[in-house]
């Protein structure tokens, strides 16, 4: 396996004896966007290639060109050196390229072996029949190799993000993979989950499959790759060895600027309370009780399934109170629905968008203007240009990479459909809103605009309840830091007594 990497300005260029996949001089135009523009990478055998980028820089256009569901406009792709026409993504997945998708792609009325075995059933005998026995085993085999609990049999709407991403894995390794592709894998998992599935990168590796791995999260990165390439607005900055970069490096290649100052926080004057919560009980949580005041940040901390998700529906009337109280503004406040909330103008980001927080098939100014079309006319006759000005102004304050405030959101980058939704609630002027992992798929760019945002908001009077999984991100900018474990608050802190290991303590004990 003789190799050498080459040095030539600034472009890390592999010479592979075992390259088994070329994509050369891609570009793909969407109308209105040059998603990628003449971009080209290589992947060895056994190696992981990381891919980095701001959200909308062409990461996920690439990736699905690759796996035939985009066709390009130019280049070539060889696989294993022979020049690769891919047509479908049937052709591609049969030349052993498996994707797991940034978007979840379960389907939720069939089961986790239904879906794994989508299009790929396992079938016995001369009339071909489906060999439900042999998927199920399979099924069961996958999962512990996983070493994720979960029934083969259970339905996939009833599973949790976590869950589905994992029968997403599942799905892409169920059949032998020569080069397999993770679009921001780790997105909606824990930290001990992330560890289980860079322990099967690490098996896969060792087989000699090569793996193309896209996160915005530097330290998995930096952890489990071994070249980085970084592309900015469609095109290839360069190609790195992982070892020889470190994070500062890499964040000036995506943005273009050196970011120092990572997480500013600016004091806002804190008021009276505004909202407090009472010995509140309902599924997935008990006996919580806290304060939030005005121009306030609580960042809520905890482990996947803590209950953190749980609470927060149920402030926002989408899970059902049990007992206890909720005061907003002094007065009980009785949040039997999202609408009652929105009454008390409450307001939730959720970390779900796609299941909750977007209409997908409208456009950009539709979903910004949602939660408020009662404000933008009196009857049914919507004020199309009050419309268009709305969400222009956030489209331009929040930096929403769209062509137009017309654009089906579908077509946006993961990371631009979560700013959608955050600029929906911002629309709404809400006077509590939370924030369930508002920077979740957002790149570091467009991360620190959101933090301002948030403490704009605040100083203009809102309140926010914000569940965040990043350490580094909830000790920087919450006022307050509660710590949550198996559906109860386990501690609570002011934003200069916090520290990762107190945190982490609580969230684990
Ligand atoms: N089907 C589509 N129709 C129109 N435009 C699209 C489509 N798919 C992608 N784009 C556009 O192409 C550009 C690149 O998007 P892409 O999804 O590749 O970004 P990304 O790097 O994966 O971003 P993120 O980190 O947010 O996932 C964006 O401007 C996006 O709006
Ligand atoms: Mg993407």
């Amino acid at each position: 396996m003789a190799f050498s990497i080459v040095y030539k300005g600034g472009d890390i260029l592999s010479e592979y004896n075992d390259i088994v996949l070329r994509m050369e001089n891609i570009t793909k135009t969407f109308p209105g966007v040059v998603a990628l523009d003449d971009v080209s990478i290589d992947l060895k055998k056994g190696e992981v290639l990381g891919i980095l980028g701001e959200n909308g820089a062409g990461k996920s256009t690439l990736i699905k060109i690759l796996a035939g569901n985009y066709i390009k406009d130019s280049g070539n792709i060889y696989v294993d050196d022979e020049k690769f026409e891919i047509k479908g993504t049937a052709e591609a997945m049969a030349s052993g390229i498996r994707v797991i998708y940034q978007e979840l792609n379960t389907l939720n009325n069939l089961t986790v072996t239904e879906n794994i075995f989508i299009g790929e059933q396992i079938v016995k005998g001369p009339f071909k029949i489906i060999d439900w026995k042999a998927m199920i085993k399979k099924a069961h085999e996958l999962l512990n190799i996983l070493n994720v609990k979960l029934d083969p049999n259970a339905v996939i709407g009833d599973l949790s993000i976590s869950e589905k991403q994992v029968v997403e894995i599942a799905k892409a390794i169920s059949k032998e993979a020569k080069i397999l592709v993770m679009d921001e894998p780790t997105a909606a998992l824990s930290a001990e989950e992330t560890q289980s599935l860079f322990s099967i990168i690490n098996t896969l590796k060792a087989k000699g499959v090569a793996i193309i791995y896209i996160s915005h999260r530097l330290k998995e990165i930096f952890e489990i790759t071994d070249r980085v390439t970084v592309l900015r607005d469609g095109k290839k900055v360069g190609t790195l060895k992982t070892k020889n970069t470190d994070a500062n490096k890499l964040v000036e290649m995506m943005v273009g600027r050196d970011i120092k100052d990572m997480y500013p926080k600016k004091e806002v004057q804190i008021g009276d309370y505004v909202m407090e919560v009472k010995n509140l009980k309902a599924d997935g949580f008990e006996d919580i009780s806290f304060k939030l005041r005005k121009g306030e940040i609580l960042g809520i901390f905890g482990l996947l399934g803590a209950g953190r998700t749980s609470l927060v529906k149920a402030l926002f009337g989408a899970n059902k109170i049990r007992s206890g109280q909720i005061l907003i503004n002094g007065k009980e406040a009785s949040i039997k629905s999202p609408s009652a909330a929105r009454d008390k103008r409450v307001g939730l980001v959720p970390l779900d968008r796609k299941a909750e927080g977007l209409a997908l098939i409208m456009g950009v100014k539709e979903n910004i203007t949602l939660a408020n079309i009662a404000d933008l006319g009196k009857s049914f006759l919507i004020d199309k240009k009050n419309e268009r000005q709305k969400a222009g102004k956030w489209v331009d304050e929040i930096g929403i990479r769209t062509p137009s405030v017309d654009q089906e959101v579908n077509s946006l980058s993961g990371g631009n459909q979560q700013k959608v939704v955050l600029a929906k609630w911002l629309e709404s002027g809400s006077q509590i809103i939370i924030l369930n992992e508002p920077t979740r798929g957002v790149d570091v760019g467009a991360k620190i605009e959101i933090y301002k945002l948030i403490e704009d908001l605040c100083e203009r009077g809102s309140s926010i309840i914000m569940i965040s999984s990043e350490l580094p991100e909830i000790l920087s900018i919450a006022d307050r830091i509660i710590t949550m474990n198996k559906g109860r608050f386990t501690g609570q802190y002011l934003r200069n007594e916090a520290s990762e290991e107190k945190l982490l303590s609580k969230a684990c004990q």
